[in-house]
């Protein structure tokens, strides 16, 4: 069966995109606390995410949200300890979990000041433990947020890594191309069988690359190998990132 085509939402700017996103995520939230059950989310790092995180953290979303429902999850972590700045984790402590009471035993978060190896397996075994699999014996999220690099990179799934041909772990030990920093990562076979995977790209820096993707010039790009299997791929944008499809 064809991959599902990418929803595209546009918004203004960033400031517009993170309200929509939260009030979305307020929605499926307090959807899944109606049927007492769990939304297993997975949550990149980076800066993006960073507005997203502020607009739950406050009123209104803060008290309309049935966080007890929620489970967080990490799409990928630096190897750093979670009060290192570069940390994934610290970022959403900063802007969300510090504001808000959100049950401890919710967070699934990457031990990034543990050995790389051993914790891409720990991780693994923590995701099979609380996200139901799917026909594939995959774990199925709820949802995926996803960024993107202006080289194509989501996740910690960089272009021409060993990471990007993973097809039967769970989780990976990646290495930026750049810094040589050691990451865990989700891998793509775990991405495409989400039931829902949202890019959140914003920025001029980033129209090219969302170009390239978009429109399948670039066909070597990770973020151009997320194509859900039986779930939708969205990609929620800002006026700058999208500029170059929106002409
Ligand atoms: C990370 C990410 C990475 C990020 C993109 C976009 O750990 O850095 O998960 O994939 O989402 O690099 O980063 P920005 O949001 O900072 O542009």
């Amino acid at each position: 069966m064809p991959p599902i085509l990418p929803q595209i939402k546009m918004f203004e700017d960033a400031d517009e995109l993170a309200d929509h996103l939260a009030m979305d995520f307020l929605n499926s939230a307090n959807l899944a606390a109606e049927f007492k059950c769990p939304i297993n989310m997975a949550l990149s790092g980076g800066s993006t995410p960073a507005l997203f995180f502020q607009k739950l953290a406050f009123v209104p979303h803060r008290k309309n949200i049935s966080w007890q429902h929620v489970h967080f999850f990490w799409v990928d972590e630096r190897c750093v300890p979670p009060d290192d700045p570069d940390s994934n984790y610290g970022m959403t402590q900063k802007h969300l979990f510090d504001h808000i009471s959100f049950p401890n035993e919710n967070i699934h978060r990457i031990f990034g000041e543990n050995d790389p190896e051993v914790e891409a397996k720990r991780y693994a075994k923590e995701i099979i433990q609380f996200v139901p699999q799917n026909f594939r014996n995959l774990p199925q999220f709820d949802w995926i947020l996803l960024g993107l690099g202006s080289d194509g990179h989501t996740a910690s799934i960089f272009p021409g890594s060993d990471v990007l041909e993973d097809r039967k772990n769970i989780c990976a030990v990646a290495t930026h191309p750049n810094t040589g920093q050691k990451r865990i990562t989700l891998t793509l076979p775990v991405i495409n069988h989400a039931k829902r995977v949202s890019f959140l790209v914003t920025g001029e820096n980033k129209a090219s690359v969302v170009a390239k993707i978009l429109t399948g010039e670039s066909k070597s790009s990770p973020a151009a190998f997320v194509r859900p299997v039986n779930g939708i791929v969205e990609w929620y944008l800002d006026q700058a990132s999208g500029t170059v499809i929106i002409r």
